[in-house]
């Protein structure tokens, strides 16, 4: 395999560390992607002084110059934030040749458009899936996925700090500056919380989603931006008693007469899937003429989910640079020359909670064999419930829950307790997910 990508990081902050924590971390899982390692050799954070928890023998903790002008550096990581200093290194590192990821949704919105025509001078690349949406690829999706679409409109949740805010207003009755203190502890705002909550933000990103989708220049000045700080605890209930709930949105929809761009509170029916975003979670909804409504839901901020979409930018940079351009993606996402053999389980071996349900002749007993066949099977009951008789031959029905366990301890309990007298036929088994976390 090549030699490691060299990377520069401006800012070690919250997005920085993560960033810093996922290339370690993963770090053979990203070199399988994108057919070389990715390490970051140079980073400036607050204090260089200050030894980082993610830095390393191999990480010079610099000055932000040093970082943009260092001949090594391939590639830098802008995390910085802001719109002054952070366009100037941005140009200076595309003038000397870098390629730029960058989280920075303010900088995108209002310099872009004097971004990217001097990166495109220079034949490098700027990638900023992480400033729309933190860790959801819907920069990706729109740019890509969608591209056979004409996009009617875009609606989204896109500040997670707001949607925090809101939920822990509505669903805990908590004041609203209690909940901000607490993403700002999360490290979920923004260093100036009132672009969270004034919904400039959410414009930011309102901005590259509306580029993106309709094909036109970034024009951050254009869209009517209004925040979430006039909303009361009365707005919400009564939203609530409505049958709606109240969410911040972005909106950009393409009509007869022009292009719509606004963000603002929004009564959404209670039922609907955006009305259901909770938390720091974000979605954005897209409107488009042969796919339709397509969903794209995930963490919006925070320091791992931020993380994970520049690093996956990294490794559309570093594609670039290394694979056969004409297979830039590889077909099956790894290189492959780095597909490993991890054996597929056969059913078998899978592990899974279960429903089960029998029929049972209703004498005294046959809960107890059935519930002792399980037991003895190592299957832990978590609900069990047996059903008023039918008036059908007397028999019953029992249906019950079961913990997680191995398939074939689930088929031995089964196949026993189908040969119980008082079990008359089969015994229908529905695997149960519980989806969580983890
Ligand atoms: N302050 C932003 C938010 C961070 O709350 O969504 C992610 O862009």
């Amino acid at each position: 395999m090549l030699d490691p990508i060299k990377v520069g990081i401006l800012g070690l902050g919250t997005v920085g560390g993560g960033t810093a924590h996922i290339l370690q971390n993963n770090a053979q899982e990203i070199a399988r992607r994108a057919g070389r390692g990715i390490v970051i050799t140079h980073a400036s954070a607050k204090d260089i002084n200050k030894t980082h928890p993610y830095s390393t023998e191999n990480m010079v903790l610099t000055e932000l110059n040093d970082v943009v002008n260092n001949p090594d550096v391939q590639i830098v990581v802008e995390l910085l934030g802001g719109t002054t200093i952070a366009r100037d290194l941005t140009l200076q590192a595309i003038a000397n040749g870098k390629h730029i990821v960058t989280a920075n949704k303010a900088l995108i919105a209002k310099h872009g458009n004097e971004i990217f025509a001097a990166a495109q001078q220079k034949g490098v690349t700027v990638a900023f899936e992480a400033s729309v949406g933190g860790g959801i690829p819907i920069i990706k999706a729109i740019r890509e996925g969608l591209a056979a679409n004409k996009i009617k409109w875009v609606a989204g949740i896109i500040n997670g700090t707001s949607n925090f805010i809101l939920t822990e207003m509505r669903e805990k009755g908590r004041e609203f500056n209690d909940v901000l203190a607490e993403a700002q502890r999360l490290g979920y705002a923004e260093r100036d919380p009132t672009f969270d909550i004034e919904g400039i933000d959410a414009a930011h990103k309102l901005t590259i989603l509306a580029s993106i989708s309709f094909g036109i220049p970034l024009q951050f000045e254009k869209i009517y931006t209004e925040g979430i700080s006039k909303l009361t605890s009365e707005d919400i209930r009564y939203a609530e008693e409505l049958g709606y709930r109240i969410k911040s949105l972005g909106i950009a929809k393409r009509t007869d007469k022009g292009i719509e761009l606004r963000v603002h509170p929004t009564f959404v029916p209670k039922k609907h899937l955006l009305a259901n975003v909770e938390g720091v979670m974000n979605a954005v909804l897209v409107q488009s003429d042969m796919l339709g409504q397509s969903l794209y839901y995930g963490a919006g901020a925070g320091s791992l989910p931020t993380g994970s979409a520049i690093v996956a930018d990294l490794v559309d940079v570093v594609r670039t640079l290394t694979t056969d351009p004409g297979n830039r993606v590889p077909h099956l996402a790894f290189q492959a020359d780095a597909l490993s053999n991890v054996p597929i389980l056969s059913i078998d071996e899978i592990e899974s909670a279960y429903y089960l349900r029998m029929t049972a002749v209703d004498k005294v007993g046959v809960l107890a064999q059935v519930a002792t066949l399980l037991s003895q099977n190592g299957i832990s009951i978590e609900a069990i419930r047996q059903q008023e008789p039918t008036g059908e031959g007397n028999t019953v029905s029992i249906v019950l829950r079961t913990h997680r366990v191995p398939e074939k301890q689930m088929n031995r309990a089964i196949q026993a307790i189908e040969q119980l007298d008082g079990i008359t036929g089969q015994v229908i088994r529905i695997r149960l997910e519980t989806l969580g976390r983890g």
